[in-house]
């Protein structure tokens, strides 16, 4: 038994591990070292709770070095029949109390986060068993009369409501489209079709996400199975288009839970069938698996599991044994607490409905995001242009980049595409930025002229660092307008494409070419530009940075050196 006044809290991982669970656990044990709280890791999740003894660590500052870059959990997750029985739980109980710790900073999925509060629940009644058979002392007993927690969402599902991302998910998307990419050359090597199955038993996240990413050319989601029952036929009748008009891989994403319309599950299996007996295709199957949870967190996930961890510390100190527990998490990047046990019944909920067949539901619930993502991947997934809607004119529009190239230009120009085709409109490339503005370098864009332009980095268009100063400049530009008889103009880049417009639109009565709608999409990896949290690019960068200082980071702790990277 301890007399330390401090506040003891523990930290620990349960169900699948997921990448950036090590630096939530990095930043909950710093910053609560930097409370002056007594921190403890319990290892191994709710089975080390029941073990006790050496599982539970206390940590100190040090004891976290260096596990941000890792994979995984350092402090390991395990299943716990044990602490599924009461007698488990009052045995995690005394072991908590031996250490003074009331208080927890849970990191798992939603089972994990009920098991908790199922444990919360019956402290005070374990508090008083262990009383009565004197395995605790009154004054311990007195001590921690409740049990106090935080829940973070650790996995790479990004099923859970509460939070708009898990953490874990943004590196298992990772892992989706570098392991696509590879197939999508090798499958376009030989003309092939590849069906690949990501995981996913009650949520489409990762499937429908990397479908967008990839370029995928047909996807399956527990929560949105086809709508009818001739999606055989449908998706044959696509891919087959798609070959025709030159596509010379096809990919299909299924998620691990994907279903019919019936409830009756979907699996690689099934549609290479389809895929080999209809098409006549030499179809293969890759079952991701365990690949998504492996490998090294993405900047994103470490950023997103230090913020929260850090959030979820303090929360936790502040806390009162009358608060209900909260969950950490974060949405349109801002850091939210949210009521646990609201979040895991609305999680649970969507699986009932999915198990209901009540898809509607299923999709209303997991949000307008997710939503409006599955209506982009059903424009991008169709292998040609559909119709314009009557009585709208056919618009001519151009698209030009602006300032530096930025990862993901290319992605913006293939979606443009495809939804001004699909709409019925026509769509014209400014090849070279501004420079191409100027000198009329200006190319038809087609179906398949943005095929597989998902996964190339640069611009595609080319771009250039230039603003025009002179009238001269800017009269070569309205002549270039006029002569194209462009209705809108798309700038996809840096603050060199928003002072453009800015000066086109402060021009628009000497020329009158410069009155059409121009929209500004920010590309830049500086993350500088106004009007958007996000620029394209600047995940990419970030992910770039943070890879090589990880290799530095080896060879300054081998060496002992100290680098400074610029
Ligand atoms: O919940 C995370 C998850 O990776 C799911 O996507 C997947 O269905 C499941 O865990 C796999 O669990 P296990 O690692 O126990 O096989």
């Amino acid at each position: 038994m301890t007399n330390d006044k401090r506040m003891s809290l523990a930290v620990f991982t349960s169900g699948g591990d997921a990448q950036g669970m090590n630096a939530a656990v990095r930043a909950v044990v710093r910053t609560a070292v930097n409370r002056n709280a007594n921190i403890y890791a319990i290892y191994e999740g709710y089975e080390g709770m029941v073990q006790g003894g050496e599982y539970i660590r206390p940590m100190t500052w040090s004891s976290v070095g260096g596990i941000l870059q890792q994979g995984g959990t350092q402090i390991g997750t395990a299943r716990s029949p044990e602490f599924r029985t009461r007698d488990g739980r009052r045995r995690a109980a005394k072991n908590l109390l031996e250490l003074g710790i009331d208080r927890l900073v849970v990191i798992g999925g939603d089972g994990s986060l009920t098991g908790a509060n199922i444990f919360r629940q019956e402290w005070p009644e374990l508090v008083q068993e262990l009383l009565e058979q004197g395995e605790i002392d009154e004054n311990t007993a007195v001590s921690h009369p409740q049990l106090m927690l935080v829940g973070l969402v650790g996995s790479i599902d990004n099923d859970m409501f509460g939070t708009d991302m898990t953490i874990g998910a943004d590196s298992a998307l990772h892992r989706i489209i570098e392991a696509v990419d590879a197939i999508a050359s090798t499958a376009a090597s030989h003309q092939r079709s590849f069906v690949i199955e990501v995981m996913g038993r009650n949520c489409g996240y990762l499937a429908l996400m990397s479908g967008v990413a990839t370029g995928a050319n047909w996807v399956f989601l527990p929560e949105n199975p086809p709508p009818t029952d001739n999606w055989r036929e449908e998706m044959c009748e696509r891919l087959r288009t798609g070959r025709k008009i030159g596509r010379r891989q096809n990919i299909v994403i299924v998620a691990e839970g994907a279903r019919d319309r019936h409830g009756e599950p979907i699996t690689g299996e099934d549609i290479r069938q389809i895929l080999s007996e209809e098409l006549g295709e030499d179809t293969r199957v890759t079952i991701l698996g365990h690949v998504q949870r492996g490998g090294s967190p993405s900047a994103f996930d470490r950023n997103l599991g230090t913020m929260l961890g850090y959030a979820a510390t303090h929360k936790l100190l502040d806390t009162t044994p009358e608060e209900e527990p909260q969950l950490v998490g974060i949405k349109q990047n801002k850091i939210t607490y949210s009521d646990l046990m609201t979040c895991v019944r609305q999680t649970q909920q969507v699986a009932d409905e999915i198990a209901a067949h009540n898809y509607g539901e299923a999709m209303r619930l997991r949000g307008r995001s997710f939503v409006e993502m599955n209506d982009i991947l059903d424009t991008l997934v169709r292998a040609h242009r559909g119709q314009r809607p009557l009585g709208q004119r056919k618009l001519r529009l151009g698209i030009m980049h602006a300032g530096g190239p930025a990862p993901g230009m290319n992605t913006a120009v293939r979606v443009a595409t495809r939804l001004c085709l699909d709409h019925g409109h026509n769509l014209y490339a400014i090849n070279n930025g501004v420079k191409g503005l100027m000198r009329n370098n200006v190319t038809k864009l087609h179906w398949m002229s943005v095929s597989s332009w998902v996964m190339l980095a640069g611009a595609e268009l080319g771009t250039a660092r230039y603003v025009p100063q002179t009238t001269a400049e800017y009269d070569q530009i309205a002549a270039t307008l006029q002569s194209r008889k462009l209705d809108g103009l798309l700038i996809i880049g840096g603050g060199d494409g928003y002072e453009l417009a800015y000066q086109m639109h402060q021009r628009r009565d000497q020329h009158p070419a410069f009155q059409l709608p121009i929209v500004c999409l920010p590309a830049s990896i500086n993350n500088n530009l106004p009007g958007s949290e996000y620029s394209i690019g600047a995940d990419t960068a970030l992910n770039t940075i943070v890879s090589y200082v990880d290799k530095i980071k080896q060879s300054a702790v081998a060496t002992q050196r100290c680098f400074i990277v610029e």
